[in-house]
């Protein structure tokens, strides 16, 4: 470890470079870093007679040099830790930096412009969440003041220092996870949650989170991010993510809230084993459970994660020749909502057009089986809410639209046109999430979600 940081310190930056041989140099009397990171002490005697005074003084110089070293290696210890957080905060700057290289458009720029967008929200949010209250607590009011607070920042910054944006991203996150707090405790006493009492979704909200994912690194193109529609008791605010450079699927990281998913600090890492990889990124978490694409065999696969087990079913029918218009790959989109869990694929028999497939948990089989009108490879993505399939597909470089419903109930078809803004053109994973009634998307990097409004009448 010490040489290896001896080698680091000097290449990261000048400022932290320690070079303790040059430091103690005196005279007859060398030091130098062994091998293993040893403090290695060379002493040149001069003479051939035994001169006891510079004995002396030798032993109160390698006294010293000893006392030196453990300063010095205590030293090193806070360097390494302080370190890692520069290396961090290097990574953060560097990903940033090649975004602004990479485009034209100012990424930097676009990211006040989105705070802003999202203070707003927030704004309308608490509104709307002190309105449903009906409630005078003074948390709205310190939620208010945050966010004005956080507004006169991001505007200060904006014309000042544009490498503090993390200063920011953490302000931010704080106020999210207060908010998601206020959202929780609505949602737990809100009435329509797991209530489908409803003709169906009449709209869709603007994007709320905007995110980079947790690698910071714009080209973890593809992936997926959202919550467990089924958790298991003390799993109730886990967030599920997991995002690759090539749409093949090889690990998922687990968070304990939404706070701890803001700040990149994850409590489980499931790296899949040789022969469990999964691809397409369409994978929804269940029941404490991750239900993904395999492929050798193509197969419908899952990761028990209470149980660490691994099991797979292969679809005769499915093919592998279909996937939607964003990604490659993408053959079995899983979906989960108020009526449990379902995949949704492509096959000759059904002419490239998606069947509609319910999953029965416990035997892991295919319970029910429906033909949609959808031709998987026109639309962007597809997503289950309330035993109803809805379709997506592309209006232009920021709008998506709900093009198609299919109710499993009534069989009823319906033609939409739904639209919500998307933060970039292409993404690899949407999901509603029935806990919370929102809709969960990997956006080409960025974590978006969306609330959904249903028709009541
Ligand atoms: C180091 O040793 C050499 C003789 O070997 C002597 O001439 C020289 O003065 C010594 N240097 C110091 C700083 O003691
Ligand atoms: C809100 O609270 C006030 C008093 O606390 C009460 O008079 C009013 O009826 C409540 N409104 C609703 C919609 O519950
Ligand atoms: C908001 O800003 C004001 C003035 O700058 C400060 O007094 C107050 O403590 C801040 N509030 C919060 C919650 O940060
Ligand atoms: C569903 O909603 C309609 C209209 O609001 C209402 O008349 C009906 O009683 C509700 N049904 C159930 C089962 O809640
Ligand atoms: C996962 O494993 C646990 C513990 O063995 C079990 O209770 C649970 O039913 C399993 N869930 C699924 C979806 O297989």
């Amino acid at each position: 470890m010490l040489p290896s940081l001896l080698l680091l310190l000097p290449a990261l930056s000048p400022a932290l470079a320690w070079i303790p041989v040059e430091d103690w140099e005196s005279g007859n009397v060398t030091t130098s870093v062994g091998e293993s990171g040893q403090c290695v002490c060379h002493v040149y005697l001069p003479e051939t007679s035994f001169p006891a005074d510079r004995v002396q003084h030798m032993q109160q110089v390698s006294k010293d040099l000893i006392l030196e070293v453990e300063i010095q290696m205590n030293k090193m210890v806070s360097y390494d830790a302080k370190l890692s957080i520069y290396l961090e905060e290097l990574l953060d700057l560097t990903v940033r930096v090649a975004m602004l290289e990479s485009s034209p458009d100012n990424y930097i720029k676009l990211d006040f412009e989105l705070l802003r967008i999202e203070l707003r929200e927030f704004e309308a949010l608490v509104s709307q969440l002190k309105d449903s209250f009906n409630s005078s607590s003074p948390l709205f009011d310190s939620l208010y003041t945050e966010i004005r607070n956080m507004t006169a920042i991001v505007n200060q910054l904006e014309t000042y220092d544009k490498s503090n944006l993390e200063v920011i991203r953490i302000e931010f996150a704080k106020l999210q996870k207060k908010l998601e707090e206020c959202q929780q405790e609505q949602e737990f006493t809100k009435p329509d949650i797991g209530n489908c009492n409803n003709t169906g979704i009449m709209d869709v909200s603007k994007p709320m989170v905007v995110q980079m994912n947790a690698h910071l690194n714009a080209g973890f193109q593809y992936g997926g991010w959202g919550k467990d529609s089924n958790p298991v008791r003390g799993y109730e605010s886990m967030y599920f993510y997991g995002a690759y450079s090539s749409p093949s699927v090889h690990d998922f990281y687990l968070y304990s809230d939404y706070e701890k998913l803001i700040l990149r600090s994850a409590f489980k890492h499931h790296d899949l084993p040789s022969g469990w990889e999964g691809t397409g990124n369409n994978y929804v978490v269940r029941g404490n459970t991750i239900y993904y694409q395999h492929n050798t065999p193509f197969s419908m696969t899952k990761l028990n994660m209470t149980s660490s087990k691994y099991d797979s079913r292969v679809i005769p029918a499915a093919s592998q020749r279909f996937s939607y218009s964003y990604s490659d790959n993408q053959n079995m989109d899983f979906a989960a909502d108020e009526n449990g869990l379902w995949v949704m694929y492509a096959s000759e028999e059904s002419k490239g057009k998606i069947v509609l497939a319910k999953i029965d948990e416990k035997s892991f089989g295919i319970a029910d089986e429906f033909n949609t009108g959808v031709f998987k490879q026109l639309a962007g993505n597809a997503f289950m809410a309330c035993g109803v399939m809805y379709a997506t597909r592309s209006v232009d470089m920021n709008t998506e639209e709900i093009y198609y419903a299919f109710n499993t109930k009534s069989k009823e078809v319906k033609h939409l046109n739904i639209r919500f803004k998307k933060f970039q053109e292409s993404y690899t994973n949407l999901d509603y999430n029935p806990t919370d009634q929102k809709l969960y998307m990997y956006n080409n990097g960025y974590y978006a979600s969306y609330n959904v409004k249903f028709n009541k009448e």
